[in-house]
């Protein structure tokens, strides 16, 4: 989605503004833009495309000066094209600004600005801001920011620079991030972490509609209606390493391979090592508390939807608690109806998905407990919910999920445990054995990791492939919509998942000679229903692809078995997931499509 940067300092700002896009670019975008303040005037350069095409522009003509806003834009109001990508200005070019999220009233305060003489070049949103400020600009920036946030309605963080304060640049915020913060050379904004490692690690998260104002030397931080206030600053443990490349061709495979160690981490947090048992004070619910849970409703998007489809499985199993999942968007429209005492599980990477927000709110309206789990400290869903069970993935770069979706699957399980033992459903040793288990899991993840190349094989010789069906029973199904998902987002070939027994009642007449099945068979009750209905299909004319639990003994029914190292069956999905996403990503590469920033997708969602 969009991103924001911003800079003031010693530095000349263009190098640094456009490394910070490119820090950000991961998160998927349609045009780009830039503007300088050279101490008289605003100069604004903007580009369609990828960044390449805006650093061309500035090659052939470069901006000076020492503070500038830069964007990355990912087109709602309006198509991506140079005049709606940003900065936009007021019609006097008094002020500019960069603009993520959406301004819900724009249209009656576009009307009402045009009526008063405004005139208006783009189809967008943000343009409307830029108008409005200058319009009630009087002399004072801070003055004319604080009366627009009271008339605008909506999501928004903006970087904004004054023409009559050109060392200066103000960011705002609500419900869309901004972070801040100083560096040797100066003062730094932007809309995520990874923009500002190169030059800090102690940053400032900015919260409902508070204003950084960022000078050469620092930075002060101001409420909604302009009082000075003091703001805790946070350090960021990972580096900015973790945000490269390395020696990986694409960021989906380097965070693929991170996964054990994003498991190990994960587990370390909620695992004692000095007790090998659950810490007690980490999980959301006491004893008393989870005897009297009666049910839980987990709401979430994307691949966190499917991590969560895992956790009602474990939940109901281990734990003998009804859940309910529930994808955000329709859950925040719908009439769902909720226990009192029913708490509210929203899982999110980002914690910045505008409609799992959505969900937390009306959650919190109705004075239910609210339980987070999530990637990012900072975060809205992080800094609102009731509670947050963090997952420790590290920044995840690629925008289709992998080792982010792994760590909210281990969160869930681990919350599961506790919860099946506070509720008296399992007793302490089978907890104990349970966890043992887990933590063989990272190594034999490595494992299958090892055997990327029998994967990429299979990639190649199915690289014309229109579409694939992926069947599975129990956790499998479940597993196998984050498979489909995978292949649909980094491959674009049409798949679907189906729950194997339903197949029969439709899908099984779209199925015919070289029909493409990956049968995900790693539940060893549920193994001779798989084979039949795997049969089922193969007799058909199914070429099929069965990944099974170090089970074996399907190869009858199948044309290729992936059968990975032996795990109970509930741990299953930590390795089954591996060779599924190894499968888009090399389909993927196979087709010549964009891996890490794949067409028409977002790393975070952060509109309706
Ligand atoms: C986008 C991403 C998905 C992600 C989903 C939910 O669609 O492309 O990879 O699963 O949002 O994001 P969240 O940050 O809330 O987990």
């Amino acid at each position: 989605m969009c991103g924001i940067v911003g800079y003031t300092g010693s530095q000349d700002c263009m190098p640094i503004l456009l490394r910070g896009l490119g820090s950000l670019a991961y998160r998927g975008y349609d045009s780009a833009g830039v503007a300088i303040s050279d101490g008289r005037e605003i100069a604004v350069v903007k580009e369609r495309g990828k960044l390449k095409n805006l650093e061309d522009t500035l090659a052939q003509r470069p901006l000076v000066g020492t503070a500038g806003i830069g964007h990355t834009r990912w087109a709602t109001h309006g198509e991506p094209n140079a005049v709606n990508a940003h900065p936009h200005v007021d019609q006097n070019r008094k002020l500019a600004l960069v603009h993520n999220g959406i301004i819900e009233n724009y249209r009656p305060l576009k009307e009402r600005l045009m009526q008063e003489g405004c005139a208006f070049v783009s189809e967008t949103d943000t343009e409307v801001v830029a108008q409005l400020i200058g319009s009630l600009y009087q002399g004072d920036p801070k003055q004319a920011i604080v009366e627009a946030m009271r008339q605008i309605k909506g999501s928004f963080a903006l970087a904004i620079l004054f023409r009559d304060d050109p060392g200066t640049v103000y960011c705002v915020c609500d419900g869309s991030p901004m972070v801040v913060g100083s560096g040797r050379t100066g003062s730094f904004a932007a809309s995520d972490i990874p923009a500002l490692l190169p030059y800090t690690r102690k940053v400032t998260f900015l919260e409902k509609r508070q204003m950084a104002i960022l000078r050469p030397d620092g930075i002060s931080f101001y409420d909604r209606d302009g009082n000075p206030i003091t703001k805790t600053v946070t350090r960021v443990e990972w580096d900015v390493e973790a945000a490269k490349k390395g020696n990986f061709e694409h960021f989906m495979l380097k965070e693929i391979h991170e996964q054990p160690n994003a498991l190990i981490n994960t587990i370390r947090q909620y695992v004692s090592e000095r007790t090998g048992f659950l810490r007690e004070s980490i999980f959301p619910w006491s004893t008393e508390e989870a005897g009297k849970l009666k049910r839980i409703r987990i709401v979430s998007c994307g691949s966190a939807y499917h991590a969560g489809l895992l956790g009602k499985k474990f939940f109901e199993h281990l734990a003998k608690l009804p859940t309910e999942v529930e994808v955000a968007s329709e859950y925040r429209y719908s009439d769902a109806l909720f226990e009192p005492g029913e708490p509210m599980m929203l899982i999110s990477q980002s914690g910045e998905t505008a409609d799992t927000i959505a969900a937390m709110r009306m959650a919190k309206e109705r004075g239910q407990q609210t339980v987070a789990v999530c990637n990012v400290i900072g975060s809205t869903i992080a800094r609102e919910c009731d509670r947050t069970l963090f997952t420790y993935a590290g920044p995840e770069i690629a925008v289709a999920a992998t080792k982010s979706y792994v760590t909210q699957v281990a969160v869930l399980y681990l919350t599961a445990l506790d919860l099946a033992y506070r509720r008296g459903c399992m007793t302490e040793q089978a907890v104990r054995d349970c966890l043992e288990a887990l933590h063989t899991v990272p190594e034999k993840m490595r494992r299958v990791l090892e055997r990327q190349e029998q994967v990429q094989a299979y990639a190649n010789r199915h690289v014309t492939a229109r579409k694939m069906f992926f069947i599975g029973r129990g956790l499998d199904h479940a597993l196998c919509l984050e498979g489909a998902l995978k292949l649909k987002e980094i491959a674009y070939i049409h798949t679907d998942a189906y729950a194997a027994g339903e197949l029969k009642h439709g899908t099984i007449a779209l199925i015919e000679d070289g029909s493409l099945v990956v049968s995900v068979a790693t539940q060893r009750d549920l193994l001779p229903k798989m084979a039949s209905n795997m049969e089922e299909v193969r007799v058909r004319g199914a070429d099929i692809l069965a990944v099974t639990n170090g089970t074996g003994g399907l190869g009858e029914h199948c044309s290729e078995q992936w059968d990975f190292p032996t795990v109970p069956d509930m741990l299953a999905p930590f390795l089954a997931i591996v060779p599924l996403q190894l499968l888009a990503y090399y389909m993927g590469v196979a087709r010549g499509c964009s891996i890490d920033q794949p067409r028409n997708l977002a790393k975070s969602v952060t509109v309706e």
